[in-house]
């Protein structure tokens, strides 16, 4: 049985709930699990049909070693490592095929609409799953939270989870049509 794997890197949370909350929208169509960048596989099993990554925006970026240490002494954040993170998952991992299908999110302040138009976390994500040899099937999509600290601005967590039923949909088809990349 194919699956979806969701990949994710969160400092307060709530990417994680994000990053669920796809994994559930998923779930009629594909079996889906969630795993930190920390605790994510070196190589990506055959079996993984979809791969769905996702962070904050630090810095208008993905986080960095430099960004994680601010988080730590700048918002209290607990970080056990800050020298490893999802960028730096999606430079090293190995995939089964080319083609793999793949799409990216990630969460961002709220308060400045202007500011985090320059945020571009997800996007730096879709090159790095480009250069990997991914086809990504869905635009990014980016999920608001109130603060630094969050939580998630209101219905977040529910236009997560029909995001998810909405990749799982496009998944679906291209398996229908024979698309599983080689
Ligand atoms: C060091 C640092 C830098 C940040 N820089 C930005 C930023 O440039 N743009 C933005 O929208 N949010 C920024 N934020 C807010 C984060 O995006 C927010 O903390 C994150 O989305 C919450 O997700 P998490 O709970 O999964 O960590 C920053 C947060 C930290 C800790």
């Amino acid at each position: 049985m194919t699956r979806a794997l969701v990949v994710y890197e969160s400092v307060f949370g709530d990417a994680r709930v994000i990053a669920y909350a796809i994994a559930d929208g998923l779930s009629p169509v594909l079996a889906a699990e969630v795993l930190a960048a920390g605790e994510a596989p070196a190589e990506i099993g055959p079996d993984v049909e979809l791969l769905v990554v996702g962070g904050p925006n630090h810095a208008f970026g993905m986080p960095r070693p430099s960004t994680r240490e601010s988080a730590v002494t700048q918002h209290g954040a607990t970080i056990a490592d800050t020298t490893t993170g999802l960028h730096e998952w999606l430079q090293a991992v190995r995939v089964p095929r080319t083609g793999l299908a793949a799409a990216a999110f990630d969460t961002r302040g709220s308060g400045h609409r202007i500011l985090t138009k320059m945020d571009h976390a997800a996007r730096t994500e879709e090159k790095l799953l480009s250069k990997l040899g991914a086809t990504i099937i869905a635009p990014a999509e980016h999920f608001f939270v109130a603060d630094t600290r969050g939580p998630l601005a209101d219905g977040e967590e529910d236009r997560a989870r029909s995001w998810g039923r909405s990749l799982g949909g496009l998944a679906d088809s291209r398996a229908s049509a024979g698309e599983f990349g080689s």
